[in-house]
């Protein structure tokens, strides 16, 4: 008897890529998914209240530095593409608030 067949049942790593997304978010989320599952597995992200850029800016920054995160300034810059884009669901805020209406 041979259990140990070679693993298409094996639970497959959760991907952050939509899988339509352009090649460059594909290659931004394969890089947040090495990078980001490192300390807490990728539901950490998939499961977490929606952001917007700003506050997933914040959000990556507050992880990288953490020590031994092993993410560069440049590598969050690019994972804050990749989670942006799966998270359409709030605008970017403007960097400047519009004055308020009288
Ligand atoms: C060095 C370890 C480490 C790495 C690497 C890391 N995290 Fe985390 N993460 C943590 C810890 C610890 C917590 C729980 C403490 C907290 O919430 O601040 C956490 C919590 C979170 C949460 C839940 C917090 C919330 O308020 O929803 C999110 C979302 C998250 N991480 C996203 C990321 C993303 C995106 C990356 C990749 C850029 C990442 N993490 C990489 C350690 C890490």
């Amino acid at each position: 008897m041979l259990l140990a067949t070679c693993g298409n049942s094996s639970p497959r790593v959760l991907l952050l890529q939509p899988l339509d997304a352009p090649a460059g978010i594909q290659k931004a989320c394969q890089l947040a998914e090495v990078r980001c599952s490192s300390c807490h597995t990728l539901e950490r992200i998939t499961n977490a209240a929606h952001r917007n850029e700003v506050e997933w800016r914040r959000q990556v920054e507050k992880m990288r530095l953490i020590p031994a995160s092993g993410i560069s300034i440049a590598d969050a810059e690019v994972i804050v593409t990749c989670l942006v884009y799966r998270d359409p669901s709030l605008p970017a805020p403007p960097l400047e608030q519009p004055p308020a209406m009288p």
